[in-house]
């Protein structure tokens, strides 16, 4: 064997032993600069996301998260890794593949200007779920998400992470959907962000998962 395949069997089986490390495909979103966007501009180019996020991002079907009211640099970073086919599956990864950079944020900055409504149709408070947000579950060893998501669940209030989402009156099968691919995640994961929530969602059962979807979709905006 030559010498340079030596060097990439190493490689390869140092990749094959850590996926965070392997991945080069993941954006490092530690310290991602805040992002400036138009939201003018980006009332503009949204009419053709008003047919499944609802008007103005208020999302009235519950497979469809809502954007109104998310916080601008979280939307802009999914959109960035929606625009570079992330998770190919995705409805979203059409409808982000021929945009702009200038785009995203404009979408980015007006979803995030755009006034939360309230829901048509009231979902029923959860205390489990609540007591999950706030408490955590310390025998199975899930973080309190408030920790991270904030007391009022709008998302945390130090800047330097702007690019962690509110979860404040998201619906509630979204919700539920997205921590189950949190969980049950087997590719590398498409970014920091999602490496650290995956670490967080892989103990949470589907009991759980559907207590704190209700619970949050429960919030007033
Ligand atoms: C055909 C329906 C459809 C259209 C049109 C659409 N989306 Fe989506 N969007 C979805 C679905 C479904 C999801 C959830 C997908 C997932 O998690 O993989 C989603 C997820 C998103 C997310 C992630 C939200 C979050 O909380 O993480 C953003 C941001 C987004 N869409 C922005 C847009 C923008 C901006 C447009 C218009 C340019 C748009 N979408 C058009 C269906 C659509
Ligand atoms: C250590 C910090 C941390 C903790 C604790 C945490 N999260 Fe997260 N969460 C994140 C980050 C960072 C993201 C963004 C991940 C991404 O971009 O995919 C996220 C994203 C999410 C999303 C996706 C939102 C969307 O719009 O698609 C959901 C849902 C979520 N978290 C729920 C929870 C729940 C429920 C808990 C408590 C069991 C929790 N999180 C605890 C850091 C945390």
């Amino acid at each position: 064997m030559k010498p340079f395949l030596h060097v990439r069997l190493i490689l390869v089986l140092l990749g094959a032993s850590c996926t965070w490390a392997t991945a080069g495909e993941w954006l490092d979103l530690r310290g991602a600069a805040p992002i400036r966007g138009d939201a003018a501009a980006g009332a503009a180019k949204a009419a053709v996301c008003a047919a499944c996020h609802g008007p103005n991002g208020n999302s009235i079907v519950p497979a469809f998260p809502r954007l109104a009211g998310q916080r601008a640099d979280y939307l802009y970073w999914r959109l960035a890794n929606f625009r570079r086919g992330a998770w190919p599956q995705s409805p979203m990864t059409a409808q982000a593949a021929n945009l702009a950079d200038a785009d995203l944020r404009d979408l980015a900055a007006y979803f995030s200007s755009q006034a939360v409504a309230k829901p048509a149709v009231a979902t029923a408070p959860s205390a489990r779920g609540e007591d999950l947000f706030r408490r955590g579950d310390t025998q199975r060893g899930t973080p309190p998400c408030q920790g991270c998501h904030g007391a009022d669940a709008k998302g945390p209030a130090d800047a330097r992470l702007a690019t962690w989402p509110s979860l404040r009156g998201q619906q509630a099968d979204y919700l539920a959907a997205r921590l189950k691919a949190y969980r049950d995640a087997s590719s590398a994961a498409a970014s920091s962000n999602e490496f650290v929530m995956r670490g967080v969602a892989h103990r949470l059962d589907d009991e759980a998962i559907a207590a704190i979807a209700g619970w949050l979709a429960s919030l007033p905006p």
